[in-house]
């Protein structure tokens, strides 16, 4: 089984650089399934219908989201409805949408589950006793089983790869927008990467307008974050390989921006 997934798209610009590169790195990679990360879809804070539709037409098969799942109101009775769009799992169940679904290719099925971190982030439930809970219930269905951990700390992440090693197929981190360089398969067989990073503005910070962010730092002043949705664009993924038993054969990072179409390592 073969699955593309691209991080944090933020913005129009992080969505123009999806609509660009999509169909060629579908072409190379010949996935099964293509899953985004699309909490910053909708000017850096959640998304909407409109922008989870645009991706579904442009041959997406699934989102994911994070701490930003929440920033736009009209999607809140959307993400209880029958789509292909997930948030963490470790929100109170109160809270609209679902963690963990499952999709089929052909025979082939795959549970793709969403939790977020702990450290500096909300006081949420525990990832990693919410991992347990719904990996046992995914064994019922299927071995293929992908994990994005919307995390802050490398450490964090570092320990929910560890703690899932063997148990799930890939564990991938996002949220801190930068990709790092550590993509490898853990002894157990499960992929991982720490975070896979984002796709926006190369010329930002994080996807955000560069002069608020140093404002912010000089002064120490609360300063509203505009994104900067025109210009250099950047896209971080990863393509991950399974086999039958749903253990990771292969990951590797995918980075394109101006200064490095940066494919296969
Ligand atoms: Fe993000
Ligand atoms: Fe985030």
């Amino acid at each position: 089984m073969r699955i593309l997934f691209i991080g944090d798209i933020v913005g129009s610009i992080g969505r123009d650089m999806l609509s660009e590169h999509l169909p060629h790195l579908k072409k190379k990679y010949q996935p099964n399934f293509t899953i985004v990360n699309g909490e910053n879809a909708a000017h850096g804070r959640g998304i909407t219908e409109k922008i989870y539709k645009s991706f579904m037409t442009q041959g997406v098969d699934f989102v994911t989201l994070g701490n930003h799942t929440y920033g736009q109101r009209d999607v809140y009775d959307f993400l209880d409805q029958d789509i292909k769009m997930i948030r963490p799992a470790n929100y109170p169940a109160e809270a609209p949408g679902v963690g963990m679904k499952i999709v089929r290719f052909n025979q082939d099925k795959l549970a793709i589950i969403n939790l977020q971190g702990r450290a500096f982030l909300p006081a949420i439930d525990d990832p990693f006793k919410k991992a347990d809970e719904l990996i046992e219930m995914a064994r019922k269905e299927t071995n293929h089983i992908f994990v994005d951990f919307h995390a802050e700390t490398t450490s964090e992440k570092g320990a929910m790869g560890y703690y899932l090693d063997g148990r799930v197929s890939a564990v991938v981190g996002t949220h801190t927008h930068i990709q790092t360089s550590d993509n490898r398969i853990l002894p157990q067989g499960t992929g991982f990467i720490t975070d896979v990073g984002m796709t926006g503005d190369y010329d930002g910070i994080l996807g955000i307008n560069k002069d608020e962010v140093i404002h912010r730092f000089i002064t120490g002043l609360p300063v509203k974050h505009v994104l900067h949705e025109t210009g250099r664009g950047v896209l971080s993924g990863v393509y991950i390989e399974l086999d039958k038993a749903g253990k990771t054969k292969k990951i590797e990072r995918i980075l394109i921006n101006p200064d490095q179409p940066f494919i296969g390592h």
